[in-house]
C-alpha cells in the first residue's frame, strides 16, 4: 500500500498547480471521468484526478481488499468486529435468492416483516385501522433519534411528491419543545404514535415516548406502534406484540431505513412506492457488486473522497442537493458518514495511519448560495462540493423553476472550477477557481432514484472505511457523552458537584433555575 500512497502523493505534487479546467483539453474527459448506472450519472471530471492518479486510486482500493470485504459484507460475515455482528442491511432490499447468516437464510423473515408492514400500512391508509374512538387516524407522530429518525424523516420529505398517506411529523430532540411543537394543534384522538428505537434504551426516545403516552391517555394502548430489535423492552413499555415491528441486530441504526424503521415512509407513500425505493437500493447493490472498480459508482465516489481527504488534505466536504425535497439529506449523510468513519483506530486497535472521515455538511441549493457559497468560492479552505440535480423536476406546472435550478447548479460547479480574474484588478473580485466538485445527476427524484442515492452513499462510506482500515459499523464514540449526561442529571437537580471541573461547576451554577 505504501508505494501506492507515495505514487498518489507524487502525482499530486507534480500536478497541484495544474488547472482542473486544462484537463478538458482532452475532449474525452467528461465521458472518461463519469459513470452511468441505471439512469444515474456520476460526473467526477471537475476534480484534479487524472488518468495516472485514478489508476493508483483503483490500485489502492484493490490492495486494501475492497472486493473481498465487499463480498464478506454481502455474504453475512461478522465484519462489525467490535460488536461481533454481521452487516446485512443490504438483505432488507435484496430481491433475489437467499442471504445466509451462519448458514440460515434470513430472507423469509425479511419478506414476512415487509408483508406485515404493508398490511399495516394499507389498513391505516385505507381507514381499516381505527382510532380508539372508532374514528379515523389522520396523523402520525414518529418518535426516534439518529438512525431511527434521520432516514424516515429524510425519506418522507424526499418523496413528498408521492405522499398520499397520513400527515407525518417527527420528534427526536429530548428538548420538550420538539414534542410540544409537533403535537400543537394535533388531535390525540386522531393520531398514531410510532416509537422507533433499535435498542429501546435511548433516553431521548423513551422520554418522548412516555410524554406521548400521557398525551394519548387511555388511547395509548391502541394508538401506539413500536419498531425495535428489543422486543422484551417494547412489551415492558406496554405496546402489544401485534403492534411491534422487529428487526435484527445486524441492521445498523444508520443503515436501517430499508426495513421497519422505514415504516413512516411506507405510510406516507404506500407499500408499492416503498418497494420501488428498495428496488433502487438493490439496483445500486448489484452495480456495486458487479461493475469493474473503475466503472463502479460507489467505488469511484469513495476514491474521489480519498483523493480529496488524504492526498489533497481537504478536511471537509459539502453535500449540495439542488432538490428542495432532499433538504434533509445532508443531515442524514452526516450521521451515515461521520458516525461510520469518524474513527481514529483501525480494526486491529492500532492508530489510524491516514486521516479518516471528513466533516460532512451542506444544505439544499439554491438556498446555500445565499449563505455559505461565498466561502466556497473565495474562502481560504478548498471544500470539495458534491452537487445533486434531477433532469426533470417533480412540479410539471412549474418547469421554468427547474430550468433555473439546473442552471444554478451547473453555474456553481463551473464557477468553482473556472474562477475569474478581475478586469478591474480588484483583488476582492478575484475568484481563484480550480475548486473541485462532483455532480450526481438523476432523471427525477422517484422512490427508485432515492434508493439508488442512499445505497450509493452507504457503499461509498463502506469503501472509504475499508481503505482506512477502520470499522465503519460501530459507534463507540457516542458512549462517553451519554454516560456523563446520565451522571449529570442529579447534579442539574441540585446534588453535590464539588468533584466536577471548574467550568462544569460554574455552568451548573449559571444554569440553576431554582
Ligand atoms: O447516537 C448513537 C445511536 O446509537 C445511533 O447510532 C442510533 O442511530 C441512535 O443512537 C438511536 O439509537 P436507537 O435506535 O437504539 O434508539
Amino acid at each position: 500500500m505504501d508505494i501506492i500512497w507515495r505514487s498518489l502523493r507524487s502525482n499530486r505534487a507534480t500536478s497541484a498547480d495544474r488547472a482542473i479546467l486544462s484537463l478538458f483539453d482532452d475532449p474525452a474527459r467528461f465521458d472518461d471521468f463519469s459513470i452511468r448506472a441505471d439512469g444515474m450519472l456520476l460526473d467526477y471530471s471537475k476534480t484534479s484526478i487524472d488518468r495516472d492518479a485514478r489508476q493508483w486510486l483503483v490500485k489502492l482500493a484493490r490492495a486494501a481488499g475492497v472486493e473481498s470485504r465487499r463480498e464478506a459484507m454481502f455474504g453475512g460475515e461478522k465484519i462489525n468486529t467490535s460488536e461481533n455482528r454481521a452487516v446485512l442491511h443490504t438483505a432488507l432490499r435484496n430481491k433475489s435468492g437467499a442471504v445466509r447468516l451462519e448458514g440460515r437464510d434470513v430472507m423469509p423473515d425479511i419478506r414476512a416483516t415487509l408483508a406485515r408492514m404493508a398490511r399495516f400500512a394499507n389498513a391505516l391508509r385505507n381507514g381499516e385501522i381505527k382510532a380508539a374512538d372508532g374514528g379515523p387516524i389522520t396523523e402520525v407522530i414518529s418518535i426516534g433519534i439518529g438512525g431511527s429518525d434521520l432516514g424516515p424523516a429524510m425519506g418522507v420529505k424526499a418523496l413528498g411528491a408521492y405522499h398520499d398517506g397520513p400527515k407525518i411529523r417527527f420528534v427526536s430532540n429530548i428538548d420538550g419543545a420538539h414534542f410540544t411543537e409537533a403535537s400543537k394543534r394535533v388531535d390525540p384522538a386522531r393520531t398514531l404514535v410510532i416509537v422507533a428505537s433499535k435498542t429501546f434504551t435511548t433516553v431521548e426516545t423513551l422520554t418522548n415516548a412516555e410524554t406521548a403516552k400521557s398525551w394519548l391517555g387511555a388511547r395509548a394502548k391502541s394508538q401506539m406502534v413500536a419498531i425495535s430489535s428489543a422486543l422484551e423492552k417494547t412489551e415492558a413499555f406496554g405496546i402489544p406484540a401485534d403492534r411491534v415491528f422487529g428487526f435484527a441486530d445486524w441492521v445498523g441504526g444508520r443503515y436501517s431505513m430499508w426495513g421497519p424503521i422505514g415504516l413512516p415512509v411506507m405510510l406516507a407513500v404506500g407499500p408499492d412506492r416503498f418497494h420501488e425505493f428498495l428496488d433502487g437500493g438493490y439496483a445500486m447493490d448489484r452495480h456495486f457488486r458487479h461493475a469493474p472498480l473503475m466503472e463502479n459508482m460507489p467505488v469511484m465516489l469513495a476514491l474521489t473522497g480519498i483523493w480529496h481527504r488524504n492526498i489533497c488534505d481537504y478536511p471537509t466536504r459539502a453535500v449540495l442537493p439542488y432538490d428542495q425535497r432532499l433538504s434533509r439529506l445532508p443531515a442524514y449523510l452526516q450521521q451515515l458518514d461521520m458516525e461510520s468513519n469518524g474513527k481514529s483506530v483501525m480494526v486491529d486497535g492500532s492508530p489510524a495511519t491516514q486521516p479518516t472521515g471528513p466533516v460532512v455538511w451542506g444544505q439544499a441549493g439554491t438556498n446555500g448560495q445565499h449563505a455559505f457559497y461565498q466561502l466556497l468560492h473565495q474562502g481560504t479552505n478548498v471544500i470539495p462540493c458534491e452537487f445533486m440535480i434531477a433532469a426533470e423536476g417533480s412540479e410539471p406546472t412549474l418547469a421554468h423553476h427547474h430550468d433555473l435550478l439546473k442552471a444554478n447548479c451547473l453555474a456553481q460547479s463551473e464557477a468553482l472550477m473556472r474562477g475569474r480574474v478581475s478586469r478591474q484588478m480588484l483583488p476582492y473580485r478575484e475568484f481563484p477557481g480550480n475548486r473541485p466538485s462532483i455532480t450526481l445527476a438523476y432523471k427525477k427524484l422517484t422512490p427508485f432514484a432515492l434508493g439508488q442515492i442512499i445505497a450509493l452513499y452507504e457503499h461509498r462510506v463502506f469503501v472509504e472505511g475499508v481503505i482506512w482500515g477502520i470499522n465503519s459499523f460501530d459507534q463507540w464514540g457516542v458512549e462517553l457523552g451519554k454516560e456523563m449526561a446520565t451522571a449529570l442529571v442529579p447534579l442539574v437537580r441540585g446534588a453535590d458537584a464539588s468533584d466536577k471541573d471548574g467550568s462544569t461547576q460554574g455552568l451548573l451554577k449559571a444554569l440553576d433555575a431554582g
